[in-house]
């Protein structure tokens, strides 16, 4: 006669999915994050390239973006540069603070940006 083995009981076999279904709510909620993180990304792409929301590209040569003006710096080595990204932030708030003479649009204070979306595009801007 043949016996079931004590491991593959099919009173046993229950005991063992929870620990795989916590595994792989684990494994889906930290996929969940870095997702997150792509997404703002590259929703602060589309915010930093659309003509009529950030414009950069008017003053900026971009990674990625067409017919890049050159009034402002190229955006390059940015996450680098400024790894705070407070001071990013603030770049795109309101740069007459820092210099008052800057031809860049006070984002922030002029509101033609949210703080969700300046958010968005630094974001985008540490990717660079
Ligand atoms: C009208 C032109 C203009 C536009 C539009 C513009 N900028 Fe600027 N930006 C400048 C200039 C000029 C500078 C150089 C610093 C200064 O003037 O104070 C600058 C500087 C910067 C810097 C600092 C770069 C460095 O290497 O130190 C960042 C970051 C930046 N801009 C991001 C942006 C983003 C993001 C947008 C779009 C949301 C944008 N800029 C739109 C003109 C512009």
């Amino acid at each position: 006669m043949t016996e079931t083995p004590v491991t593959d009981h099919p009173l046993t076999r229950p005991a063992r999915l929870p620990a795989f279904a916590l595994a792989l709510a684990i494994g889906a909620f930290a996929g969940a994050s870095t997702a997150q993180a792509q997404s703002a990304a590259a929703e602060g792409q589309k915010l930093a390239f659309d003509r009529s929301k950030g414009n950069c590209l008017t003053c900026h040569a971009i990674k990625g973006g067409n017919l890049p003006g050159s009034i402002g710096p190229e955006l390059i080595d940015i996450k680098s540069k400024y790894p705070n990204r407070e001071d990013l932030v603030a770049i795109i708030t309101d740069e007459t603070l820092r210099n008052p003479l800057t031809v860049m649009p006070p984002f922030g204070r002029n509101r033609i940006l949210t703080p969700r979306e300046i958010d968005a595009v630094v974001d985008f801007l540490q990717t660079l």
